[in-house]
């Protein structure tokens, strides 16, 4: 079930921070032994260094010795909910393409498998050749 995981990313899109956009985004990502990391963005005066919510519960799993994921919520404030951008996309690919991807607005739901948002990904077998 997908409901604690959406609960988490609810709970955590609360602390954004986003004084520039106001575009509050929540991530929750779980880790194939089933730990769950959080993100939210994180923003700039100077605007470029942003950070999306994403990144941010990757860098926390990474850093707490996780490497394989199975699904990640992302929770937006948009209807149809937001996906993940393009820099998220390739780096969520990093741990695999199999990655469940499911987005939540505050009425509806998206999911897609993460080879479908992110097709002819660049990845570590192409660096190998
Ligand atoms: N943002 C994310 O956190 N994740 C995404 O996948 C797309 C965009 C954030 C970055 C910025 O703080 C705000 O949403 C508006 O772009």
């Amino acid at each position: 079930m997908s409901a604690e995981l959406v609960r988490r990313a609810r709970a955590v899109q609360k602390n954004a921070y986003c004084p520039y956009s106001k575009f509050r985004v929540g991530a929750a990502l779980e880790a194939a032994d089933g730990r769950v990391y959080v993100g939210t963005n994180v923003e700039s005066a100077s605007y470029g260094l942003t950070i999306c919510a994403e990144r941010m519960a990757i860098g926390a799993a990474v850093a707490d010795g996780a490497r394989g994921f199975s699904r990640i919520v992302v929770a937006t404030e948009v209807d149809p909910p937001a996906s993940p951008c393009g820099a998220c996309r390739q780096l969520l690919a990093e741990f695999g393409l199999d990655l469940e991807v499911i987005a939540v607005g505050p009425k509806t739901e998206r999911r897609w498998v993460l080879r479908d948002l992110l097709p002819d990904a660049f990845a570590r077998a192409t660096l190998a050749k």
